[in-house]
């Protein structure tokens, strides 16, 4: 059942391009559009909504986090995205035009599945995004976008992250054609962009040799951080958990624009820093403001791991080991850049001689506050 691999997180890891390409599966109509036969809310409704709030716990908040950047610049729809946790005990303004969207693979988890409930109360709709069939948080929804990523065992969520953001990338897209946004129009465009990840998925893993290498040397470590911007500063939190999970280190991931603000006081030489490269094509100039924060650290002694574009020379001065991504845009990059994390979290636990599909004090699905 593990399908030849030692451990299920491995298979997940690898079972990735399927999760990405069943969660696509018969999203459009024979003339590209979307279609969403699943979501029954009316158009007029999903028309009329001001605001949109993502509540979800652990990875699948940073899944949401993600999303966050895409669906505001698709839809020019305001995106919160908050902890289920916190969410269902505040006073949170949210009334009949608010959709709020819950990410969660079990669909099961007591925090998430109370936000749901909350928002019902406050008159929002709802929609769950969710890996379980007919578990209790899509029953409780109003709609339902399910992410096709197959049972997930271990308890290092894996391939449910990467459903779990190409099924809020279709929902975006979708409201986007809705509403007529300009990016609606390219909608068809970004699904078939979506549709070369798998692909590009699977070549990353092909090249995963030197992570576990990495890894392997690494497993004294005592701390380690994660360093992203845009889109990619979810991915380092995602790290971060994934290590802390999986390989019980101390590890944090930051906004790359954070480390003047406090972090680089923890710069010491020797100090692990995985960074993730935002793609040469981010607007804004944020691939080289990222390159300086790659500069600015290892300045101070840090051993940079960066996570970078093929072809990004730009990166190899300032970098301790370069671990290449295939190309994509900017926001798809996290479907890639979260891979390596991964694949050196499980190995650094393997390394460690630890329980890679049940590490301590934790559960698969939390169904308890
Ligand atoms: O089943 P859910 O997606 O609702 O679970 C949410 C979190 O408990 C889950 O992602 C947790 O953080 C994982 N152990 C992360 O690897």
């Amino acid at each position: 059942e593990k399908g030849g691999y030692a451990t299920f997180m491995e298979k997940e890891i690898n079972d990735q391009p399927h999760a990405v390409a069943d969660t696509l599966l018969g999203r459009t109509d024979s003339e590209g559009r979307l279609a969403l036969d699943e979501l029954h809310i009316s158009e007029d409704e999903l028309r009329a909504v001001t605001k949109i709030v993502i509540v979800a716990c652990g990875t699948a908040a940073y899944a949401g986090m993600v999303a966050k950047y895409a669906i505001e610049h698709w839809t020019r729809i305001p995106v919160e995205v908050e902890l289920a946790h916190e969410f269902r005990y505040r006073d949170p303004v949210i009334d009949e035009h608010t959709l709020v969207v819950s990410i969660s693979q079990s669909g099961e988890t007591m925090d998430t599945l109370m936000a749901v409930r909350h928002a019902k109360e406050l008159g929002a709709r709802t929609v769950s995004i969710c890996n379980t069939h007919g578990s209790t948080i899509p029953r409780e929804s109003d709609a339902v976008l399910y992410t096709h990523a197959g049972p997930e065992i271990a308890v290092a969520s894996t391939k449910a992250f990467l459903a779990q953001i190409t099924a809020s990338y279709i929902l975006g897209l979708y409201l986007a054609s809705l509403r007529g946004t300009a990016y609606g129009e390219d909608a068809a465009q970004v699904m078939a962009e979506l549709a070369t990840v798998p692909g590009k998925i699977e070549e990353l893993l092909t090249r995963m040799d030197r992570v576990k290498e990495i890894a392997y040397y690494m497993a004294d470590s005592r701390s380690v951080l994660f360093l992203g911007r845009h889109v990619g500063y979810p991915v380092a939190m995602e790290g971060a958990l994934k290590l802390k999970e999986l390989a019980y280190i101390h590890a944090e991931g930051f906004a790359a624009g954070e480390l003047k603000h406090g972090p680089i006081a923890l710069i010491e030489p020797g100090q692990p820093v995985f960074v993730i490269v935002p793609s040469p094509g981010v607007e804004h100039g944020l691939h080289d403001k990222v390159v300086s924060n790659i500069q600015e650290i290892r300045a101070r002694g840090a051993r940079t791991l960066v996570i970078a574009e093929e072809g990004d020379e730009d990166v190899v001065p300032f970098a301790d080991e370069v671990i290449r991504v295939p190309h994509t845009s900017p926001l798809l990059a996290p479907l890639l850049t979260v891979v390596p994390l991964q694949v050196f979290a499980l190995h650094l636990s393997t390394a460690k001689g630890l329980d890679v599909d049940q590490p301590r004090n934790l559960a698969k699905s939390v169904t308890v506050e």
